[in-house]
Parts: structure tokens; C-alpha cells; sequence
């Protein structure tokens, strides 16, 4: 039966780092080409869509975030035609691919920023935004907070202070200005012109400033997104746009607006809660933050993730949950990272494969459409050593050859040292030898992906916790769509543990484990007696 929803809201989705995924011509540096080249991999895992980190000529203060050039490539990674191979790949597999858009921002280099700060009178003066005294905004916070002391920096040149909401080196966009809108639906159209599906569009909710306010989530920025969709709706629709606005539930929800401003955001709050559960035991922090997301549209779709790109942001907790999840997760000072972690999955799970496959499990199949951070499916490591965020974007680790068969290039050319300690080290962690191990974390996780693509309940259904003993130690909620119903079971500590769990009305049927194919016998008053054994998930389906 076809399905009735639309395929971002039963897909996977897979972040992808160009520079660091595949060196396609061995520069040290992962480029398109790499990539293009890893796409039957991608499909393997059982990936939908990509999404790739900023592709744009840049002068990478912020890897890529400094876009000095909207309509080019980034010359580490190709030209427009590679661009074009890669889309015209993806979707010759039946993949797709969203693109980050950084609308924000541009870096200090662009074109527009060097013509608005060369003087006052500058046509490009109102592209970004201006003051005379660094006391605007003052309610504004910083993001930046380890490097940044001010959202102002003072421009020598022209005598005035710019705005900007992360490194100076990225001056905020004036969106109060028609042109900005112009320029961006003209970047937009020029991609969209080449294919892709969709965009992450990146730090929405600063679009706009407004006095009194902190300048985050106005209704200038929901207005603006609302005309970009239409845009995007009435020439290229299907495309969709993915927003990254890390807010607590309640400030998200208005991004759906009415179904016509975002289709899918991120669940910030969600994720570090997740960790929280995995830590302590306890899934009633996941219970509370369910409980706070409001309903979205038919056509919109939340977005989980356990790790991305960035540090692993703690910016939806309060300060006290922020203190313990420091504690725990990041008990060395270099972990910590503005209001995050900079630490990959496995590290974070102790390198414990059962709680990996625990955590993935809960991706899988908690509300929203999964998006697995490239390297995770196969328990890579970090090096917190490294510079800002980079210590998460090392060398994918694809074999046991020099430089794990990233690049081919000399050691000294590779854009960061690809990781080689015993524990997380290419020779013991990479995709040659987890591929055809059906017990490696990466068959696992391609299992599970399958699985729960198979089970459309899982993308779309009705999310309800399970009534159990009240252990909060097991984490057990039922998806339904139509007659599909789905029983989910996690066993979050160490210990061996049994489950009683009264099936509701309305669940006929065998109820089966769909990893096993497992029959559970329903017992007197409806009851379910399940034993999990440490850090063990079920899966059952009723037939
Ligand atoms: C987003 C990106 C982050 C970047 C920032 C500024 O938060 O995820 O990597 O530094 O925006 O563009």
C-alpha cells in the first residue's frame, strides 16, 4: 500500500561533513567527488536522504558556516559540475539530498559585507546591521559564550559597531532589509534549480532583531519563512525546508505555523534528555519533554538526532541539569564546549555496544524522523584535542589502510589527523570490518534501520508510554497507525529486568518481536511478561 505520507516524515536521514567523508582526489580533504563515490554505502545503511554540511566558498573560520559565496563550491570539494554528479547520483539511487543554507550570516569575506563596511554611503550599507553604540540589544545572549564577549564588534573602518549572533567573522544579514530577502530567495532558487531537495536552514530564530526582546523567534523571522515556503511551494514543490532552532518546544512549534512555514525541525530538548535517561536510569525526563511538545500539522515531522555536527548542546536544559549532565558526560574540562560536549556517541556511551544500540533503539523509535551524524553507525570515536568543534569531524574510518582509506593523500595534507588511538583507532573501528560482521555495530544498526522502516507506525503512528509498573527504569511506549500496532520496550540500566505490561484494547493479534520473530503469549487480563536483560530493547509488533 502506498504510503500517505510524505517521505521526509518516514525517512532517515544521514548528516554528512563533505571534507571529512571520502577524498575523492587526494588532496587530504573529503570532497564531492568522495562522496559520490560512498553513495551505494549510504544506501546500503539504508539512508534516505543526506544532508550535507555548508558546501559554499568559505574562509571556514566556522568550517563552512561563513559562506563568502553563495552560488559556488568550496574549492576543497570540487566545482558546480561535481555538485551536479553528486545530485544526479543521489538521486539515481531514489536518495535525496537537503543542503545547508546559512541565511543568518555570511562571512566577513563576502562580497556584500567588504562592499557594506567600506563606507557609510555603500549601497551594501543596509545588507547587514549597523549601530553607532554597542547598547542595542542588549537582551540578546550570547551563543559563542567561550570566545565571543559581545554580539558587537566595532568596525574601525567605517566607524560603526556591526551585529552579529556567533563569531565576529559572521555579521548577521539585515533581513530587515527587502534586498536581503531578494538576494536569499535568489540563493535559494539557484539550488533548488539544481536539484535538491530541500534545505537545513540554518540559526532561524536570529534572523530579525527587535528592541526589547532577545531578539529570537519574532514574528518578522515566522513572516519570512512563511514567504519562502510559498516560494518554495508554488515553484518547486515537494522541496522542503528543515529549520535548526535550538528552542524549548513551545518556542518550535510556531516554525510548523499552519503547516506553511517549516516541515521539520529538530527536537533540541529531546536529545541531551535521552542522555539523561541513558545515565541515570530513568526515563522520566523523555516523559516530561513529550508531555511539553505540543501536536504539529499532518504534514510536518519532528527531527531526532542523538549527535551532530556541533558540541552537544545543553542549552534546553536548566542550569542544574546542565551542571550534572557536565558531570557525567564530560568529566574532563576540555569536553565542555560553550554550553555543550564536544564528544561523539560512542565515547559518551562508555563505548558500551549495548548501550549504543539503546540509544539507537530510542532513535529509532521514539516520534520523528531519525538523523544519524556520519561515523556513528559505526561507533566512532573523537579527539577533544583538537580545535572548536573539529574533534567530532575527524576522517571517516572506512578501512584499516593508511589514513583508514580516507584519502590517499601525504599525512601531512590531511585536513586533521584521523583518529588512531587503541580504542577508537581506524585499525579497530572501521566499515571494511563491521560490514560483513552481522554482530558489528554498524550491521546492527543497518537491522535496525531496516526494521524500522518496515514498520511504518514507527515514522508516522501515534505515540502512547505504555502502562507498566511504574519502573522508570523501563522505557516502554506503543506506536499505532491504523491497525499497525507496535509495542517497544527498553530496559535502561544494567540489570537484568522483568516487564508486566497490560496490552490496551484495541492490540489483537500474536504480539511478535520483529528482530526474533519472537511470539510473546498474551497472559490472563491482557498482561505481556517480558525479561530484558541489561541495556536490551524489543520490538513487538502485533500480527
Ligand atoms: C549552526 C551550526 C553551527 C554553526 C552555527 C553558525 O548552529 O550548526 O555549526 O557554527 O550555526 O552558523
Amino acid at each position: 500500500m502506498a504510503s500517505k505520507h510524505a517521505w521526509y516524515q518516514t525517512a532517515i536521514f544521514y548528516e554528512v561533513h563533505i571534507r571529512a567523508y571520502m577524498d575523492g582526489n587526494g588532496d587530504g580533504h573529503g570532497d564531492l567527488a568522495g562522496l559520490t563515490q560512498k553513495l551505494d554505502y549510504i544506501k546500503d545503511l539504508g539512508v534516505d536522504c543526506i544532508w550535507i554540511l555548508p558546501h559554499y566558498p568559505s574562509p571556514l573560520k566556522d568550517d563552512g558556516y561563513d559562506i563568502s559565496d553563495y552560488y559556488g563550491i568550496h574549492p576543497d570539494y570540487g566545482n558546480l559540475d561535481d555538485f551536479k554528479a553528486l545530485v544526479e547520483a543521489v538521486h539515481a539511487r531514489g536518495l535525496k539530498i537537503v543542503v545547508d543554507l546559512v541565511m543568518n550570516h555570511t562571512s566577513d569575506r563576502h562580497e556584500w559585507f567588504r562592499q557594506s563596511r567600506s563606507s557609510r554611503d555603500s549601497p551594501y550599507r543596509d545588507y547587514y546591521v549597523w549601530s553607532d553604540t554597542d547598547e542595542r540589544y542588549q537582551e540578546a545572549r550570547i551563543i559563542f559564550l567561550d570566545t565571543e564577549p559581545s554580539n558587537w564588534s566595532w568596525d574601525e573602518g567605517s566607524g560603526q559597531y556591526y551585529w552579529h549572533r556567533f563569531y565576529a567573522s559572521q555579521p548577521d544579514l539585515n533581513y530587515d532589509n527587502p534586498a536581503v530577502e531578494a538576494e536569499m530567495f535568489r540563493v535559494a532558487e539557484f539550488w533548488l534549480e539544481l536539484g535538491v531537495d530541500g534545505f537545513r536552514a540554518d540559526a532561524v530564530p536570529y534572523l530579525y532583531e527587535r528592541e526589547g526582546t532577545n531578539c529570537e523567534n519574532l514574528p518578522e523571522t515566522h513572516a519570512f519563512l512563511q514567504r519562502l515556503r510559498k516560494f518554495m511551494d508554488e515553484r518547486y514543490p515537494g522541496r522542503i525546508i528543515l529549520s535548526e532552532a535550538n528552542q524549548w518546544p513551545e518556542d518550535v512549534r510556531p516554525y510548523f505555523a499552519d503547516g506553511n512555514e517549516v516541515h521539520m525541525n529538530f527536537h533540541f530538548p529531546l536529545m541531551p534528555r535521552v542522555f539523561m535517561a541513558l545515565k541515570s536510569g530513568d526515563i522520566r525526563p523523555v516523559v516530561e519533554i513529550l508531555e511539553r511538545t505540543p501536536e504539529i500539522p499532518e504534514n510536518c515531522q519532528w527531527c531526532t538526532f542523538l549527535r551532530n555536527h556541533d558540541e552537544l548542546t545543553l542549552e534546553m536544559v536548566i542550569p542544574e541539569e546542565r551542571e550534572w549532565m557536565w558531570a557525567e558526560y564530560a568529566p574532563e574540562p576540555r569536553m565542555r564546549l560553550n554550553l555543550g560536549i564536544r564528544r561523539r556517541l560512542a565515547p559518551l556511551l562508555d563505548n558500551d555496544k549495548r548501550k549504543i544500540l539503546l540509544a539507537f533503539s530510542l532513535l529509532m523509535t521514539l516520534p520523528g524522523t531519525p538523523v544519524l551524524y556520519y561515523g556513528d553507525e559505526i561507533g566512532m570515536g573523537d579527539n577533544i584535542w583538537l580545535r572548536d568543534r573539529d574533534g567530532v569531524r575527524t576522517p571517516m574510518q572506512w578501512d584499516s589502510t593508511p589514513h583508514a582509506g580516507f584519502s590517499a593523500g601525504p599525512a601531512e595534507s590531511l585536513y586533521a589527523p584521523v583518529i588512531d588511538d587503541p580504542v577508537y583507532g581506524y585499525r579497530r573501528v572501521n566499515v571494511a570490518d563491521q560490514i560483513d560482521d552481522p554482530d558489528s555495530t554498524f550491521s546492527l544498526v543497518r537491522q535496525m534501520i531496516a526494521r524500522r522502516k518496515s514498520v511504518t507506525a514507527l515514522g508516522k503512528g501515534s505515540f502512547e508510554w505504555a502502562a507498566n509498573t511504574g519502573n522508570p527504569a523501563l522505557a516502554a511506549f506503543w506506536r499505532s497507525l491504523g491497525d499497525q500496532k507496535v509495542l517497544v520496550v527498553h530496559n535502561l540500566i544494567g540489570q537484568v529486568q522483568s516487564a508486566s505490561i497490560s496490552i490496551p484494547e484495541g492490540v489483537s493479534g500474536r504480539l511478535v518481536e520483529i528482530f526474533t520473530a519472537k511470539e510473546y503469549p498474551r497472559l490472563q487480563d491482557n498482561m505481556l511478561q517480558l525479561t530484558l536483560a541489561p541495556y536490551q530493547y524489543h520490538w513487538l509488533e502485533s500480527r
